[in-house]
């Protein structure tokens, strides 16, 4: 049981020291669409598998796009006060419908959520489990930069008040010749992408070390694309470089290997060779797209967790969106909220109980495929999934 979890741990990225927390809060942000139907499912499975002992507790916070059609806003500052005054010890995020269009005063409140909460890394372990695929991948995405977030900056109102102001990181302007130019500015910083490098590779290590000891070294793949953005891209690469050279007094250099792949073709590679693949670390924008990709190889969106990790707090949240096209249906699969709460008990110290979590859902996937919901080939519901989970608890 020893090995399994220690291998269950690696597969999810990473793990804490054994907790020995008497109570436990939740924070739940179902927010819109389906993260109304997963987060609920994640929540009695946390109910069955955390010990009576445990005194467990769930707080109901709000957000979502929904949210901001009623109230005009989409991430309330109880939300964020909740998250970040230890009102919880973790949260659980289900999915936000931003709009694909722009929205006078909207935001998505998940980046905003990341952002506020300095949540700089998002953890998206990618796992087969069928024994005919081997695939067994962690990719972690910087949360805080790049073309994804707006730039915030504090103005002092009459010396007492401050607020902050947002200036878009994205403009559009009208042309004489009555068409239009949208621009978009990026932000790499050194700060951001050395702290994400240093992630990737202590997940590397702890990767390492749970593999037998004649296993190869882990390896981290850096994605950029630095031959064409080699401003941006080429200080991501430089600093995951140095981080690889330098870091933590030279045990990365010693105990893992580092390549590196551009970007079009990492998506190739991916899906032509996703079993060479270990950890992946990427500035947001690669990392969100290649996730989604890699969720292809392994059956669906809807088996693939990730958690939102910063030095003090993690939220967990499935890869997928708020799938309008099924909403409503009960058809959504749980999975991927269930191993995000998996990933979120394991930062929690609770190990034990993720492991039971991720040995569960294997079973499920490897069960009876009629029970298994519409995305990946079954006929079976949000309900029944969650409840052929907790059964084997
Ligand atoms: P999506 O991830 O919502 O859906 C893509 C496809 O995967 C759809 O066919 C959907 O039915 C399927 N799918 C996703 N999760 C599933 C699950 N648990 N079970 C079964 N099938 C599942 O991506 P899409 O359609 O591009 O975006 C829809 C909305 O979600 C948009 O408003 C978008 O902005 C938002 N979104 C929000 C995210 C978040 O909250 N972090 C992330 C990605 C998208
Ligand atoms: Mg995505």
């Amino acid at each position: 049981m020893r090995v399994r979890q220690l291998l269950l741990q690696s597969q999810r990225g990473f793990a804490s020291a054994a907790s020995k927390r008497t109570s436990l809060s939740i924070g739940l942000i179902p927010a819109d669409g389906i993260g109304r139907e997963v987060i609920p499912a994640a929540r009695r499975v946390i109910e069955a598998v955390i010990p009576n002992k445990v005194r467990l507790e769930f707080v109901d916070l709000a957000a979502g796009f929904e949210l901001f059609t009623k109230t005009g806003v989409a991430l309330p500052e109880e939300t964020i006060r909740v998250c970040r005054d230890g009102g919880v010890d973790g949260a659980l995020f289900g999915s936000v419908s931003s709009p694909s269009h722009k929205v006078a005063g909207y935001a998505s409140p998940i980046v905003a959520l990341r952002k506020k909460l300095d949540l700089y890394a998002n953890v998206r372990p990618v796992v087969s489990v069928s024994p005919n695929s081997n695939i067994d991948m962690v990719i972690v995405r910087e949360n805080t930069e790049c073309l994804v977030c707006r730039i915030f900056s504090f103005t002092s109102l009459r010396a007492k008040a401050m607020f902050i102001k947002y200036i878009k990181s994205e403009s559009i302007e009208n042309n004489a010749d009555g068409t239009r130019t949208a621009y978009a500015t990026r932000k790499i910083s050194e700060t951001a992408s050395r702290r994400i490098a240093t992630m990737a590779f202590n997940i590397a290590l702890a990767r390492g070390a749970a593999r037998p000891s004649n296993s190869p070294l882990p390896l981290v793949t850096v994605v950029h694309k630095s031959n064409v953005l080699s401003i941006t891209d080429g200080l991501f690469r430089e600093v995951c470089h140095d981080v690889w050279n330098t870091g933590k007094d030279g045990e990365f250099k010693k105990l893992a290997r580092m390549d590196e792949q551009l970007v079009d073709s990492m998506v190739y590679r991916l899906f032509r060779e996703p079993h060479k693949f270990d950890v992946c670390v990427a500035p947001n924008l690669y990392g969100d797209i290649i996730s989604d990709g890699a969720a292809a190889l392994v059956g669906s969106l809807g088996v693939v967790a990730s958690t939102n990790v910063g030095d003090n707090f993690c939220v967990g949240e499935p890869v997928h969106g708020s799938a309008p096209d099924i909403a409503g249906k009960g058809i959504s699969n749980p999975i991927a909220a269930v191993r995000s709460a998996g990933m979120l008990l394991s930062y929690l110290g609770f190990n034990e109980e993720a492991s039971k979590i991720d040995i569960a859902v294997n079973k499920v996937l490897l069960g009876d495929k009629n029970l298994l919901t519409p995305d990946l080939g079954g006929h079976g519901k949000t309900d029944g999934v969650t409840n052929a989970i907790i059964k084997l608890l």
